[in-house]
Parts: structure tokens; sequence; C-alpha cells
């Protein structure tokens, strides 16, 4: 054996190689890849599932086969903060089910944007967002990352002039989340990436309330798909994790930082992601037909003002989600008619199967006022920047039956 000892082992330690034993089955049904896809055929001992790894660490017979590792003539698992089994099959399987090269797994959305962030930009970049974003990416960006010279431009959302004369040679970055959470405004995705194509900046969409059932992003040329699996993918409101797919070119530095910052996932994590992750497809036919149900059910009732959902016709996006999504998701957000926060309150406290919690896409319905919940601690004036009115509820639907939901809201509207 020749022995190189220059070797760049951190190259090593993230290269990924296409693995025959993990097939994509890209060519059939969701739920077929839900399934499937990214596991080894043949798992250890012959287990169906995949064995929860708990090793911190793994062992090497002798020195030889150390630097058969060393040297990338042997492709396994070395120390728990670059990877473990678990991760590689969910990493392939998310990878296939958002129809991308590569993901990458963190311990949380958060953790997973500002792994991609502290990779790509250093001092003196600027990025713009628009301004529906997830608002703690920007103010991880506004706040935290102004503090190393990076400048970030907030812009209104679907403002693609706005975008783009933000836009100068220092900018890296363009991001959107699609649709937006609370007011679940679609971007069209087209112009977004004709933007960052024209300008030779990279995109990143946050696809969290879409999910990889109702929006494909990659499939638009986009560089960066951005999830919360804390939502969806997980599915069941008892893991928090996030993601990042794209190319493997441009995630393979993404991942060599992961590995030194360390926001991995424990195997019993990946194990939770992974067993939600096989009825993903089932749920969110569910999710899809309450959301849809539900919007409409608000949209005729007497006590509701205005519902935001993107597959009503009246939301103003509507045209951009019917053209580029597959279903319109689990998340609506209405007021309640001439109410003051007060009797908004009471609606709330009214309802007897949703739960009053932060989040969404879990098999419980979750109901939320954001004036009390995420805005508390804003000041009138950035409430209505945000657009949050006082009168607002959030309302996740869970995969519970459909006329059990709306029947539940129409007490709580009338109680
Ligand atoms: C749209 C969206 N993106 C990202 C995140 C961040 O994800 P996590 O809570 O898993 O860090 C959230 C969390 O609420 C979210 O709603």
């Amino acid at each position: 054996m020749t022995t190189n000892m220059t070797i760049d082992r951190d190259a090593d330690q993230t290269s990924r190689p296409s693995d025959a034993s993990r097939p994509t089955f890209s060519h059939l049904g969701l739920s077929t890849q839900c399934v499937h896809s990214g596991e080894q055929r043949q798992k250890p001992e012959g287990a169906i599932t995949q064995p929860i790894f708990t090793a911190s660490t793994y062992t090497f017979a002798s020195t030889a086969d150390l630097l058969r590792f060393v040297e990338g003539e042997e492709q396994r698992e070395e120390y728990g903060r670059y990877g473990s089994p678990n991760e590689k099959s969910v990493e392939a399987k998310l990878a296939a089910l958002d129809g991308a090269e590569d993901a990458i797994l963190y311990s949380s959305g958060m953790a997973a944007i500002v792994g991609l962030l502290m990779t790509k930009l250093q001092s003196g970049d600027e990025i713009v967002f628009f301004d529906q974003c997830y608002h703690r990416s920007r103010e991880f960006c506004s706040k935290h990352l102004a503090r190393f010279g990076v400048v970030t431009h907030q812009v209104p959302t679907g403002d693609f002039a706005a975008m783009e004369a933000s836009i100068n040679d220092r900018t890296k970055l363009i991001v959107s989340e699609s649709p937006t959470n609370p007011h679940l405004t679609s971007v069209d995705l087209e112009k977004f990436v004709a933007i960052g194509k024209a300008n030779e900046v990279e995109t990143l969409i946050d696809a969290t309330l879409a999910t990889p059932y109702n929006l494909r992003p990659i499939d638009y040329g986009v560089d960066y798909v951005w999830h919360s699996a804390t939502k969806y993918l997980g599915g069941h409101n008892d893991l928090l994790a996030g993601s990042i797919a794209g190319s493997r070119e441009l995630l393979d530095p993404v991942r060599k930082l992961r590995g030194v910052l360390g926001s991995v996932n424990s195997g019993h994590n990946l194990y939770l992601l992974e067993r939600g992750l096989k009825t993903f497809e089932l749920r969110m036919e569910r999710h899809n037909k309450n959301g849809l149900a539900i919007a409409e059910f608000l949209e005729a009732h007497p006590r509701v003002g205005r519902v935001y959902y993107p597959g009503l016709k009246s939301h103003p996006s509507h045209e951009i989600a019917a053209a580029q999504m597959r279903g319109f998701g689990g998340l609506i957000t209405f007021t309640v008619k001439d109410a003051d926060w007060k009797e908004t309150s009471r609606v709330v406290d009214a309802a007897q199967i949703a739960r009053i919690a932060p989040s969404l896409g879990g098999v419980e319905s979750l109901i939320e006022q954001p004036l009390v919940m995420s805005y508390y601690h804003c000041s009138p004036e950035e409430r209505k920047q945000f657009g949050i009115d006082d009168n607002m509820i959030r309302f996740s639907c869970g995969i519970e039956n459909t006329d059990d939901l709306i029947a539940d809201l129409k007490q709580a509207l009338e109680a």
C-alpha cells in the first residue's frame, strides 16, 4: 500500500461518491420514493428499517484499515460530527424528494441556513431578501452577519424591480420563501431564477411551507432549497431538523463547514425523521385537502374578514401558486371580522381540536394568534410593517378528519 501523508483529510471526510446500494427511484411515484429512496437495499443484519446508530466515533480494525480510509480507498464513517449511517440514509432520501443531487441535514432549520450563509458569505458581501422571509433568518443576517461585515437588503416580497435594484457587484445571494408565512404569498420562481442568472448571484428558496410535494424549486433552476424539516417533513411535532438541497458542487464546501460547526442530528432524531418521511405523501394529501376545504369554509363564514390561502382565487398571488404548486398546503391565516385582539383570542381559546402552539406541518392541528405568539414583543409599528393584524389567526391543519376540523372552527367562531 502507498501512503500519502499530505492528503487533505477534510476532503475525504466530506466526499460523497454515488452509492449504487442507495437507489433514488426517481422515475417512480412519490410514496415509493418516500419509502425506499436513499436507503441501502440490504441493511445491517438484514433489518428492514435503518438501525439507529448511537456511536459518536467509529473504530478501525488496524492502522492499515485507517490508512485505506484516509487515502480515500474506502468510504466509511469516522467521527459523528462528519456524518452517520442514519444521516446518509435520510440525506439521500431528501435529495431524491427535492430532485437534487445532494442534501445536507442540520439539527434545525435555522442551523441549516446559518451553516449555508456562514459557508458562502464573507465580509463585504451583500445579500437580498424578500421581506416576508422567516423572520429569524432575516434577523440572523441583519443583526449577526452584520457584525462580520455582511450587508443585508430587504425588499417587498414579489417586487422583482426592487430586488434587482438592490443587487450590485458584492451581492452573492438572493433569498425568498414561497409561499410565505403567515401571508402565504407565492413568489414567481421563473422570474426569481432569471434575476439570479442575469446578475450571476446564487438563489435560495425556503420551501418549508410548500414541501417537495407541492413545489420543486430545483426544477426551476434554484440553487439552494431550504426546509425546516421540523415541519411537514418530520410531520409529527416530535423533532427539530433542517436541510439544504442543491448540487454536489455547491454543497461540498457547506458540508465541510458543517463538519466544523457540528450542528448534526442524533441517530434517534434521524430515525424519527426517516420514519416520518415514509408517510410524507399520504400526510400531504390530507394537509392539502384540509387546507383547501377549511380556507373555503372560512371565506364563506360571516364572522371571518380576510382569508390568506394560496389555493383561494382571492389571494393576490393565487395565479402564481396555481401555476407552480401541485397543492396549496395546510397553513391558513384569517382575520376575525371587526374583532379586537381579545375577541380574537376567544375564538382561539374556543377551538377544541387544534392546540395553541407555534409551528406547523404536524399531524396535530395548531392554532395561534400571531399578535400574542411570534410578534408579541414587536412594537405596533413593527407589526404594521410585518402586516400582522390584532385580529389575525393562523391555523395549521393537521391530518384530522376535514369535517371535524370545520365543525370545530365553526363552533369556535360562533361561540
Ligand atoms: C418558514 C420557516 N422557515 C424556517 C424555519 C426555521 O426552522 P426551525 O424552527 O426548524 O429552526 C421556520 C420555523 O418556524 C419556518 O416557519
